[in-house]
């Protein structure tokens, strides 16, 4: 060590060797203090930015305990009010692929299943969906409509490209044109478990509920379009069209990258029933029990039992015949946390092609006859 090599060729002035030795033995005895000193500052720093970040980065949903049981919608409040005419609300659905078609069709027997008497307009893009396809996905009650290819700003530069034809969902707020005062838009890989009313009756122009993700973003406080409530106006289908092209924002998330920044200081957070998206019950399990008796819609983000593949990629149309199969193959997936849930959405489903099978086996023979 320099410090002490420095008195190597050093002729002391002194004679006192043994308390030069002194001296070196004390400055080995400060470094060394020095030393100690300076790595328990550094344990120190990390204990206290670990006790920091854990400030930061947890909502008090990682923090969820079991506290409120009260029922969401204040039931005194909402039957006071003027509900909305039947006519002049809708439940929208997209429909991209082939792939989706006997989902939808279980998502339009779930609304039925539970009184839901809003209009049911199944929004498609004509140029990929086969007839057979529409076929299925409308005969449990969802109305085609078709709709124009809403193509991402920039050319979809920085757009995943699973996510490439999502921004066609905004033709929801053209709407308003056909009478729609209120709309929710349910994304094809939900299932109604409970009825949802009352969101027709929000004074607010738009809804959602925020993100969740398994991995470390968590609760996010960006929402998700998953479900949407908004009240549709051609004015703002036109303003967003236009700085769709202009707006900053990371567009990977397509459609719902675009909503968070049009709406966002406006944006109402609904209640986590109104998405009770898979991930929250990989998450936080507890908060899962908790909403589960109030759940209105559920959304299979995670695994999607009508799809065939891990990914979810959906390039596989699966024949309906061969959902069972496909549940019962998906189950185990993320260690079967969602294996009551893949039941479930299996349950409806065969009490759907129980109720519709005429209509639905109707539809097979349109792909024959083509
Ligand atoms: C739907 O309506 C039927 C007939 O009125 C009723 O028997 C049933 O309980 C209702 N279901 C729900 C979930 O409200
Ligand atoms: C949900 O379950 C809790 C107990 O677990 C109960 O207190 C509450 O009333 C239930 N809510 C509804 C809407 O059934
Ligand atoms: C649904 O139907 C399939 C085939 O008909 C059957 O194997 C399966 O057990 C049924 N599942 C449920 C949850 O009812």
């Amino acid at each position: 060590m320099y410090f002490l090599s420095r008195y190597k060729d050093y002729t002391p002035l002194w004679s006192d060797v043994a308390a030069l030795k002194q001296t070196s033995r004390q400055n080995v005895v400060r470094i060394i203090a020095a030393l100690v000193l300076l790595a328990a500052s550094a344990v120190l720093n990390v204990y206290f930015i670990y006790k920091l970040s854990h400030r930061w980065f947890t909502t008090p949903l990682d923090n969820y305990q079991h506290l409120n049981v009260h029922p969401i919608v204040n039931e005194a409040f909402y039957s006071s009010l003027a509900k909305p005419a039947a006519d002049e609300t809708a439940v929208v659905t997209c429909m991209y692929t082939d792939s989706y078609a006997t989902a939808i069709a279980n998502l339009g027997h779930s609304l039925s299943r539970v009184n839901s008497t809003a209009r049911r307009i199944l929004f498609y893009l004509p140029e990929h969906i086969s007839d057979e396809a529409l076929c299925i996905a409308s005969a449990t009650g969802f109305t085609p409509h078709p709709v124009s290819r809403i193509a991402p700003p920039h050319n979809g530069e920085g757009t995943h490209a699973r996510f490439m034809d999502a921004y066609s969902k905004l033709n929801l707020w053209t709407l308003g044109d056909e009478g729609v005062r209120a709309v929710v838009h349910l994304d094809a890989d939900t299932l109604v478990v409970r009825n949802f009313d009352e969101l027709f009756a929000l004074p607010f122009n738009f809804g959602a509920v925020p993100d969740v993700y398994v991995g470390s973003h968590g609760f996010a406080l960006e929402f998700n379009t998953g479900v949407i409530f908004a009240r549709p106006s051609t004015e703002v289908f036109r303003d967003m069209m236009a700085k769709m092209q202009t707006a900053s924002y990371d567009g990977i998330q397509a459609d719902q990258a675009f909503l968070n920044q049009y709406y966002a200081a406006e944006a109402v957070r609904l209640p986590y029933v109104y998405n009770a998206n898979l991930a929250i019950k990989k998450r936080k399990p507890g908060m899962w029990e908790d909403l589960r008796n109030r759940t209105r819609i559920v959304h299979y983000t995670l695994v999607k039992p009508f799809l065939a593949e891990e990914d979810n990629s959906g390039k596989t149309v699966l024949d309906m015949h061969s959902l069972a199969e496909n549940v019962r193959h998906r189950m185990g997936e993320f260690d079967g946390a969602f294996d009551e849930e893949l039941q479930t959405w299996l349950e409806v489903w065969n009490e759907t092609y129980r109720i519709y099978n005429d209509a639905l086996t109707q539809c097979g023979s349109i792909k024959s006859r083509s």
